[in-house]
């Protein structure tokens, strides 16, 4: 019922040249698969030239944040609908390190998904707990506060495309993933928070990513558990063989 999407965050990674390289290897090797959606998000300076060499593939291309305005005088910032325009079909929104390192807050986070959908951008909105929150047996109150607050207004409707993807904090570049079933109880309490916020047939529609330290060797077990319905991989998407692997899994 759920198509699975496995999504690539470059973060700041790769030269122009390297995106080029990398989609001669990676696009003709993925373009018999059907049955998973395949999502690369550069940084920005490539989404243009990355999208236009996955043209008539079915690799799509989003974008890893969008500003909350359409246009305006706010330097350096680049819009959803610009976005849109240049080929990004999707939006990374929230992600940890955009929290972490740029004071990202679950109100920034309100503010870009309604500009990202009225963009008719995908929101991939990221949530997780540090090690710290875990520890002290605050993950289900933090995951579902970031959910409550980071999709604050949204109605039933506008719901039905948004993607989530569960990333603790602790597992991201750390090499440590959650076991299947840290993570299986995880997205298992996001799909009941959003059963309660937009009812069942809502949440039983909706894909929950899994992300941290995601490689060849765990993503079957983790597809094999019933509410991990893609993943959000970092490290391990930057080399075509590595990502496709990924794509392929079974489970
Ligand atoms: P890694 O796969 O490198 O741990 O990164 C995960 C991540 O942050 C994806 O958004």
């Amino acid at each position: 019922m759920r198509k699975p999407l496995i999504a690539g965050n470059w973060k700041m990674f790769k030269s122009l040249d390297e995106v080029g390289t990398f989609a001669d290897d990676f696009i003709p090797g993925v373009s018999d698969i059907k049955d998973t959606d395949i999502l690369i998000c550069p940084p920005y300076v490539y989404i243009q030239a990355l999208a236009q060499a996955c043209e008539g593939s079915p690799v799509m291309v989003g974008a890893q944040n969008v500003f909350w305005e359409d246009q305006g005088a706010y330097t350096a910032e680049i819009s959803a609908p610009m976005l849109k325009s240049i080929g990004a079909d999707y939006a990374i929104l929230g992600h940890s390190e955009r929290r972490q390192f740029f004071s990202e807050t679950d109100e920034t986070v309100n503010k870009r998904l309604f500009a990202s959908l009225k963009a008719d951008l995908v929101p991939i909105v990221c949530v997780g707990e540090t090690l710290g929150q875990r520890e002290s047996g605050k993950t289900f109150e933090v995951i579902g506060s970031q959910i409550r607050q980071g999709l604050k207004g949204l109605s039933t409707e506008m719901s039905a495309t948004l993607v989530i993807a569960y990333e603790p904090v602790w597992a991201i570049g750390t090499g440590k993933t959650a076991t299947p079933e840290i993570a299986q109880e995880v997205h298992a309490y996001i799909r009941k928070v959003i059963t309660d916020l937009f009812g069942s047939q809502i949440a039983q529609g909706m894909r929950i990513l899994y992300g941290g330290s995601v490689k060849g060797e765990n993503i079957d077990a983790l597809m094999a558990k019933d509410d991990i319905d893609g993943a959000l991989v970092g490290g391990a998407s930057l080399e075509a063989a590595s990502f496709e692997r990924i794509l392929r899994f079974k489970g």
